[in-house]
């Protein structure tokens, strides 16, 4: 299993997230309304303790959240967060993203993270399936799928009661190699069990050839 790792972008840092981050600043965030109108932390209120809870329960998944840290701007600092939930045995990650901070919204920061975060599932984790899903009505977020090159992958339907409206949940799902393509990276096979025992054999001293 591929541990958290900082990565790094053009403007931002993704920093695996840890006790500093759980701060008012963060938990005000979860308690905007205009933060979270699509998405289901608008049900709830939170707290430092409802937000720890969340973090350990991320990490006694083996679930990645990463803080967002903007590097060229440190009156920003952190942003918001991105999150990654996996199904290791199907290979898939379903992504999250939340933006908090006002002033750092609608800057390209959560698109930048988005495609940061498909390379280091992919390449680093061996993802073969990244999936997303979002309101209809989520115009931000239907964009940033549609830029990293997701397509639709079913949708539920009347499913969320927005504003006095029903609301369809559109899923989108991205596949290894189509993102590979796009990034023009090199396309290697996502790890399988058989992938694995054969690096395992060729790593070992004993299963190299002799000269
Ligand atoms: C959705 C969200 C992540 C977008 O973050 P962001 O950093 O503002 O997004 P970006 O600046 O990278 O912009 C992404 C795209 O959305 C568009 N966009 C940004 N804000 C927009 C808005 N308010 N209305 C319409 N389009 C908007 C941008 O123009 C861009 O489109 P483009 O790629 O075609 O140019 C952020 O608004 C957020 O966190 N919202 C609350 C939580 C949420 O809805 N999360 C998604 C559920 S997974």
């Amino acid at each position: 299993m591929a541990r958290p790792q900082p990565v790094k972008t053009e403007r931002l840092l993704l920093e695996p997230f840890s006790e500093k981050f759980l701060t008012r600043r963060y938990v005000a965030w979860l308690n905007d309304d205009a933060v979270t109108a699509f998405s289901r932390h608008r049900h709830g209120r939170h707290t430092i303790a409802s937000c720890r809870e969340y973090f350990n329960g991320m990490l006694k998944a083996g679930n990645i959240l990463w803080a967002m840290v903007v590097r060229d701007d440190p009156s920003l600092g952190h942003i918001g967060n991105i999150a990654a939930y996996f199904d290791r045995a199907n290979g898939i990650a379903d992504v999250t993203v939340l933006i908090g901070e006002p002033a750092a919204q609608g800057r390209g920061y959560a698109s930048e993270a988005w495609f940061a975060a498909c390379d280091w599932l992919f390449e680093k984790a061996g993802m073969r399936k990244i999936t997303a899903g979002t309101m209809e009505t989520n115009v931000a977020m239907r964009a940033i799928m549609k830029r990293a090159g997701m397509v639709e992958d079913g949708r539920r339907a009347r499913h969320y009661l927005q504003g006095g409206g029903e609301v369809d949940l559109v899923y989108a799902a991205l596949f290894r190699e189509n993102w590979l393509k796009r990034r023009g990276l090199t396309l290697t096979r996502p790890r399988t069990n058989r992938t694995r025992s054969r690096a395992r054999r060729r790593a070992s001293p004993s299963a190299r050839r002799r000269p």
